[in-house]
């Protein structure tokens, strides 16, 4: 199967378990636009709950915040956002359709990778046994035309991209012979700038209405309460303040389901420092935001740092950790210095200082921040995208089975009465009143149990329990692992005990401790 094929499987199956819906689809969806279901809001607030008690639970010097999303609009010009929130926009005169010019280039890059990855198959198959690709790729004469030509067409677009130079980035995509994918013409008009933000009137009437923005980032919302929560919460630097919310962009380029959204949510922690140690916390966050990641146990080779050539206008060095989705190593979370910008920013629009006295040296300082931040939905997308299987088993059947790290999944237990008589039924729901305290549990008596078992499998409920007529006798269950599918006899007043080793959340973090 294709990655393509994997990946059209993997939505399909999102909708037809309760994961992810597309919005308003009764009315024929709404573009960039995605419903959590049943198990995805369940999914969904597991890993939120993962990233605010790995920081906020585990650190002392990391607190909490929930600020609103409408703001003053003045903050947007303070952190940039107003100026320099854009994508540089193309379009096609005959197809009238719009495109990102970076990512028209980007594009054209994997089309050159392509070819090179054509080229060392082709040598592979040549060369069988004997064959080198390091040598290859720096000595055969193909592959040598086709990078130098990626590295002068990087080079070209991030210098304009870090000039702002539209009328360099337009000559860039004629020069590359880019097509539209839909005219299959060069026809293209001039590359303009096209700002982010959403915007709409605040106040009753329109006379008296003020313009403001939907936010773009959670961060600024930290920001502009840097002072408040460090009076009130007595923090001393370093420290940090985390806050999970939603956010908005007018995206254009919006594809790839869950990836790449108009409206999603994203966890944020912005880390306050003394100026002078932002490279050594920078550090110190990337390697702790890569733990959490490989904490989750879905696989090392699945993610990989990527370090910023072209940075953001707000920092002196950034680092994404990229995840292996099935359409490739993309961005799930960045990580970035951002100096003093946005608290000298705000200093400076609002008029009020936001400065941390330092009691120890008496000094006053603006602080530096150390930022982290990752996608809600790209971490759901991550999780979902690596624990979808579609397995043969050794009686010749197959199974859908998404092997959701146990304390992530949307439904821990399932309980099952193996029949719907001879008193078994009770026997589950009293199980069932018991576990349902501490867990998402689910009743099934419907269809044979192993139906209601590819059911669980199918949204990755890590355990069954079955009652059978055994269990009249001795007060014993069936215990069915979802990954081995084996069956343990195990007495139920072992239940909460076991339960407890397999799912509490409270194993995964000490993991990072
Ligand atoms: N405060 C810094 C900031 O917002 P960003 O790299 O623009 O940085 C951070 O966004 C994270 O938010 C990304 O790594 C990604 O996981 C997520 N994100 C950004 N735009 C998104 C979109 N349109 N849809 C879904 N997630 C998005």
């Amino acid at each position: 199967m294709t990655q393509e094929d994997l990946f059209k499987n993997i939505i399909a199956h999102a909708k037809e378990y309760g994961f992810i819906f597309p919005s308003s689809e009764i009315y024929d969806g709404l573009s960039a636009v995605y419903d959590y279901g049943q198990n995805g809001v369940e999914l969904k607030d597991n890993i939120k709950k993962y990233w605010w008690d790995s920081l906020v639970k585990l650190h002392d010097n990391i607190v909490g915040l929930d600020s609103a999303i409408f703001m003053h609009p003045r903050i947007w010009e303070a952190s940039g956002h107003v100026a320099a929130f854009n994508d540089p926009l193309i379009d096609n005169k005959d197809s009238k359709k719009r495109y990102r010019a970076d990512v028209l280039l980007e594009d054209h890059i994997v089309r050159l990778e392509e070819k090179i990855a054509k080229e060392v198959a082709k040598g592979r198959k040549r060369f069988a046994e004997s064959f080198d690709e390091e040598q290859f790729r720096t000595t055969n004469p193909n592959v040598l035309r086709e990078q130098a030509k990626i590295d002068q067409i990087r080079l070209e677009m991030n210098k304009a991209l870090n000039e702002n130079d539209l009328a360099a980035l337009h000559q860039l995509i004629l020069d590359c012979g880019i097509v539209c994918p839909v005219s299959g013409t060069r026809n293209w008009t001039d590359v303009r700038q096209f700002n982010l933000m959403f915007s709409t009137p605040l106040g009753s009437n329109s006379e008296g209405a003020s313009q403001i923005f939907l936010r773009p980032e959670t961060a600024q919302g930290i920001f502009v309460n840097f002072l408040n929560v460090q009076k009130s919460g007595r923090m001393k630097v370093p420290f940090g303040i985390a806050q999970t919310g939603k956010a908005f962009r007018n995206e254009i380029v919006a594809r790839q389901f869950i990836f790449r959204m108009r409206e999603f949510e994203q966890m944020e922690m912005q880390f306050f420092v003394k100026p002078g140690e932002e490279m050594k916390w920078y550090e110190y966050w990337k390697q702790m935001r890569l733990r959490w990641h490989l904490s989750l146990g879905l696989g090392e080779d699945l993610y990989r740092f990527h370090d910023h050539e072209k940075l953001a206008h707000y920092a002196n060095a950034a680092s994404d950790i990229e995840f292996r989705f099935p359409f490739g190593f993309k961005e799930l979370e960045g990580i970035h210095s951002r100096t003093d910008f946005d608290l000298a920013s705000h200093e400076e629009y609002s008029g009020r200082k936001l400065r941390y006295f330092d009691p120890e040296t008496n000094e006053s300082y603006i602080p530096y921040v150390v930022e982290t931040s990752i996608g809600l939905d790209r971490t759901f997308l991550a999780v979902l995208s690596a624990s979808y299987r579609e397995e043969e088993l050794e009686n010749g059947e197959t199974r859908v089975v998404m092997r959701i790290p146990p304390f992530l999944a949307p439904v821990k237990l399932a309980v099952f009465p193996l029949i719907k008589k001879d008193g078994l039924p009770e026997i589950a729901q009293e199980i069932l009143k018991i576990l349902r305290l501490e867990y998402n549990c689910l009743y099934d008596e419907k269809d044979s149990i192993g139906k209601r078992y590819r059911r669980m499998d199918a949204i990755g409920t890590p355990f069954c329990i079955t009652v059978d007529h055994q269990t009249l006798d001795d007060k014993t269950v069936t215990l069915r692992d979802r990954d081995t599918m084996l069956q343990e006899r195990i007495p139920i007043d072992n239940l909460p005990g076991i339960m407890d080793d397999k799912l509490n959340m409270k194993h995964w973090l000490g993991k990072l401790t």
